[in-house]
């Protein structure tokens, strides 16, 4: 089966950027990107490609070549189901906030509402692939409300889990390690996995595309993220240790990472991970395993996540404690509130985490960060629910640069490892600060050595004072 027409339900971080680089590469292929979020599609469709509504290196060039050619957003998610021979499920996958499960298992209601609106418009046989990270054997429920619906049609289902990581999303996509489909071993499974390759081959190489079952992709998925969190976790609990002992957690890194076995990658100490990913994977793999009464994997995992957690708290603690103990209407500078460089992403950020620690102490919080307004750290803070939006208000604001957000601060922490703070005058920023004048940087990206010598008290994380 050849396909001519794809789908994507979810115009979000991994359904914009996956379907504008399938469009890009096969220009023969028509590509339709719906979403409920009328502004999100407008964003996506406005003349001036530069504000798109997910930023990401070299995006709005692949946006601008393919769209209006065989690229198209829209929120007429029916007339672009009906049309589609292949249907990706790219919708967002929640934490449950309620009920069974709450706090740790996925929350599905928008995969099986997909599902469902799937099964009311199809006219003609269809592919569905799901593209967003789900519980195992989640295909198992989307199989039953489609194949339930009665009006004849046949659906093939599909795990084609995405690794690509935000701020590196364009070079990923095009260069990814692997690209993984699980299917069904039917016949009639096996053509629409072969389908899916035809499509990923028209730019990545065949000894790169994996085949499995539909578990066992799932299941990957999960895997992978886990194992990712782990090395920052091990890595971040080494570092307190480091902290306490006069090693260094950059060479301590180094040093391990020379072992092929090892490997150099997600060794970096900071101030904890963030993403959409990691934390709520690891919970539904935690959720799952005690699901099957394995409590030992269960709380393997959990770990994980609590050492995250206390990495996040401790930060926040030793700026308190180093500054006498108080921080009480004392201004603190934040650079950075996206949960990495090279996105605008904050779900999950550890910054919202430590601004939340050190608003409970009274601080007054002045943020920059080049990809995010006020209006995003406003809504992070104001979902967290610890304080009234008035409170967030005037407890945290955003500055126009850098500059202005240290003038006159106690301490600066860096929460997220932009490039440009390397390249800021620090002995500009250092006289227009309070005295003695703090540094805690939670990324490890600034020169420890030249930054004493401007005269700074400087902390990073995982290494002596
Ligand atoms: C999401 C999941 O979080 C992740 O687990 C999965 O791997 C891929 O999809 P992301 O693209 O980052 O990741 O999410 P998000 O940016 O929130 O995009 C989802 C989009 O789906 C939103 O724009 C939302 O408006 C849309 N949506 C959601 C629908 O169009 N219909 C729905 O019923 C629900
Ligand atoms: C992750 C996975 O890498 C990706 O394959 C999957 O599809 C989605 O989840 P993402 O969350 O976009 O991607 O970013 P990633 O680069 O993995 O970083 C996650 C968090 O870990 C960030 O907060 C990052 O700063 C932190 N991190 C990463 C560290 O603290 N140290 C490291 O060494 C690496």
């Amino acid at each position: 089966m050849r396909i001519k027409s794809i789908c994507c339900i979810g115009a979000g971080y991994v359904g914009g950027p996956t379907m504008a680089i399938i469009a890009a590469k096969c220009p023969h292929i028509k590509v339709t990107v719906v979403d409920t979020n009328e502004s999100r599609i407008a964003g996506w469709n406005d003349v001036d490609v530069s504000k798109i509504p997910i930023f990401e290196p070299g995006l709005s060039a692949v946006v601008a070549e393919a769209r209006g050619r065989n690229l198209f957003f829209s929120t007429n998610v029916d007339q672009a189901i009906e049309e589609a021979d292949m249907i990706f499920i790219s919708v967002n996958t929640p934490t449950k906030t309620y009920g069974l499960g709450k706090g740790m298992a996925a929350d599905l209601k928008y995969i099986e509402l997909c599902a469902r609106q799937i099964a009311a418009v199809a006219k003609t046989d269809k592919i569905v692939v799901e593209k967003s990270t789900l519980p195992v054997r989640t295909a198992e429920a989307i199989k039953n409300i489609l194949h339930n619906t009665g009006n004849g049609v046949q659906f093939q289902i599909l795990s084609n889990p995405e690794f690509l990581a935000e701020g590196t999303a364009v070079s990923d996509l095009l260069n990814p390690d692997r690209v993984l489909i699980g299917g069904d071993s039917s016949a009639e499974g096996q053509e629409a996995v072969n389908a899916l390759v035809e499509i990923y081959a028209n730019w990545v190489p065949n000894n790169q595309i994996l085949t499995t079952n539909l578990w066992s992709s799932e299941l990957s998925k999960l895997t992978a993220n886990a194992f990712l969190a782990q090395r920052v976790s091990s890595i971040n609990a080494m570092s307190e240790l480091c902290e306490k002992t006069g090693a260094d957690i950059s060479e301590v890194a180094r040093a391990i990472g020379m072992d092929s076995r090892i490997g150099s990658k997600f060794l970096k100490a900071s101030v904890g991970f963030g993403g959409s990913c990691f934390q709520k994977d690891i919970l539904n793999l935690v959720y799952i395993a005690k699901s099957y009464g394995l409590h030992e994997v269960a709380d393997y995992w959990e770990q994980v996540i609590i050492m995250n957690d206390h990495q996040k708290r401790r930060f926040a603690t030793t700026i308190v404690s180093t500054l006498y103990n108080t921080v009480s209407a004392k201004k603190i500078a934040f650079l950075g509130w996206a949960f990495k460089k090279d996105t605008n992403d904050t779900r999950e950020s550890a910054a919202i985490y430590v601004a939340d620690y050190l608003l409970n102490e009274q601080a007054n919080i002045q943020v920059f960060d080049p990809q995010v307004k006020d209006a995003q750290i406003q809504n992070d803070l104001n979902y967290l629910g610890s304080r009234s939006e008035s409170e967030n208000r005037s407890g945290i604001s955003c500055a126009e640069d850098a500059y202005q957000a240290c003038q006159g601060a106690h301490a600066i922490a860096v929460l997220t490892e932009w490039d440009e703070f390397k390249e800021y005058d620090w002995q500009k920023i250092y006289d227009s600060m309070q005295k003695p004048a703090f540094v805690f940087d939670g990324r490890n990206v600034l020169n420890a050595e030249k930054m004493r010598k401007i005269g700074f008290i400087f902390q990073a994380v995982g290494t002596g004072k």
